[in-house]
């Protein structure tokens, strides 16, 4: 009876994951989408621990789950908006540890088959788990190091790195071979040799790419950490595990295609690892691009704002760690009462989560039907009167269609520089999360507003306030 129960909650919680993914591909829907996704983990754990045969001992459970919430709690409000995908990036990193423990925790296990072919299976199901999730685990934990700027977000560049990735690959399939075809209590050494060289490889992997390509490998760790879910599902035997584990793992592959698309990047090198940037491919940074920068006031940016008829505004990173995003909104409300058509830019990479900026002006209420994607935009550039760039950098890089030595070269980027005049307000010269030295700066009709975006756009609030009771509109 309680198997048969079982059952239906996995079935049930299943349905929820479907309809909670459903829900967070559209930010007006994805308050609805997360909640499905909570009723649905809660359906599958309490299931799990009251109606499996194979959970007994509440009591070592308790001593780790209750911890585990607690400290899961506490970080995850903790947690910065900007921070997130770091610990995305860490959860990543537990999934494929997980993935690990239980494929040799299975092996340790050795457990009976009535016929070799299913012998061989689970096998092949331990081994793939374990090779999945230790490269998961330690990719992942690179890609934190990476984004918390823990380790140097430049590529890293072994000469020959393609050929060690393969000389690595073999190798685990050779010893997938010795594996499979040891009796019963030899395979332990060919599978941890195996997982110390896929965690060497996990690290190698991620350390290749550059800091401007992150996004796709922290969407395509997500995909493995599905997957590796999936496969310790089957070790498991457990239903819920392996539909869970193939719904993560194949969002994730599909996200990694839209981010890879966005990106001008192929999806088989961002497998292969190491991808964005070619040996003797020149770091651009350091190298000044020729011309002048020209800084500009307030006053000034108010003036050209409010004589324009067309503005973009290009939210970016530095929105985001301003927390600038509420007096954007104002703005934008003021400049459309005065009749500017006002739009936003996004680009599928800007802040460092996807959809981040979306998430930031849904927050701040600017009506959806004015924040615009990329390829929707491009084109308006030209007869743009002001493009507004707050806080974004790398997305908004020319270096990206003119050099092709740039570590960001073939990147489609918002062409601000199209526009009649763009201002970019930043803090100080400094490079993107790329670390590429930016040519729009020093552009003739560009316009550098320096200091603290929220400072910047606050005074600009009040400047246009002030107008408006002077001049009584
Ligand atoms: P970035 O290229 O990272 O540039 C952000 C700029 O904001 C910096 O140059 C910084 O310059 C400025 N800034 C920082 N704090 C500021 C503040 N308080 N006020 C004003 N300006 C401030 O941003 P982007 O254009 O959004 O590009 C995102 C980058 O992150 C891309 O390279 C992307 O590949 C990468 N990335 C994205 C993701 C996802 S999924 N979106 C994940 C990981 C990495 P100053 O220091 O001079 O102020």
């Amino acid at each position: 009876m309680s198997e048969n129960l079982l059952t239906v909650a996995y079935i049930v919680a299943s349905a929820f994951f479907i309809l909670s993914l459903s829900g967070l591909s559209n930010p007006e829907t994805s308050r609805r989408g997360n909640i499905y996704g909570i009723i649905g983990m809660s359906i599958a754990f309490l299931a799990t621990a009251f109606l499996s045969p194979n959970v007994s001992n509440y009591g070592l459970l308790l001593a780790v789950i209750i911890p585990g919430v607690i400290i899961g709690a506490i970080l995850a409000s903790r947690v910065a908006m900007t921070s997130m995908p770091e610990l995305v990036a860490i959860l990543h990193s537990f999934v494929g540890a997980a993935a690990v423990l239980v494929g040799i925790g299975s092996y340790l296990q050795h457990p009976t088959f009535p016929t070799t072919a299913e012998k061989t299976i689970h096998d092949i199901e331990i081994f793939v788990g374990v090779f999945i999730g230790a490269i998961t685990f330690t990719g992942s934990v690179v890609a934190f190091g990476k984004l918390r700027a823990l380790i140097s977000s430049a590529s890293l560049m072994i000469p020959g790195r393609h050929l060690l990735n393969l000389a690595m690959l073999l190798a685990c399939i050779f010893l997938g071979y010795q594996f499979v075809t040891a009796d019963h209590t030899n395979g332990l050494q060919p599978l941890l040799i195996m997982t110390a060289i896929a965690s060497v490889l996990g690290i190698h992997l991620v350390a290749a790419i550059g800091g401007g390509d992150m996004p796709v490998v922290v969407s395509m760790l997500n995909s493995y950490s599905g997957w590796a879910a999936a496969a310790a599902g089957f070790m498991l035997s457990n239903d819920l595990l392996i539909v869970t584990g193939a719904l993560v793992g194949s969002s994730g592959a599909i996200l990694s295609a839209i981010m890879c698309k966005a990106m001008n990047r192929s999806i088989f090198s961002v497998i292969m690892g190491g991808f964005g940037t070619t040996s003797g491919t020149a770091p651009a940074s350091g190298e000044l691009p020729e011309g002048e920068v020209t800084p500009i006031s307030i006053e000034e940016t108010v003036h050209l704002l409010t004589e324009a008829r067309h503005v973009i505004i290009v939210p970016g990173y530095g929105m985001a760690v301003a927390q600038a995003q509420h007096a954007v909104a104002e703005i934008t409300k003021i400049l459309r009462a005065k009749g500017v058509t006002v739009r936003f830019g996004i680009h599928p990479v800007a802040g460092r989560l996807p959809g981040h900026m979306n998430v930031l002006l849904a927050e701040a209420k600017v009506p959806y039907d004015i924040v615009l994607e990329m390829d929707e935009l491009n084109r308006d550039f030209p007869t743009t009167d002001v493009a507004l760039v707050i806080g974004a950098n790398d997305t908004v890089n020319p270096a990206a269609l003119d050099d092709p030595n740039s570590p960001i070269a073939g990147m489609p980027v918002l062409e601000v520089w199209k526009a009649q005049f763009s201002i970019v307000m930043k803090r100080g010269m400094a490079s993107g999360y790329a670390g590429v030295e930016n040519p729009l700066f020093f552009k003739e009709n560009n316009r550098m507003l320096f200091g603290d975006a929220k400072k910047n756009v606050d005074a600009i609030l009040a400047q246009l306030i002030e107008n408006k009771g002077r001049n009584g509109d």
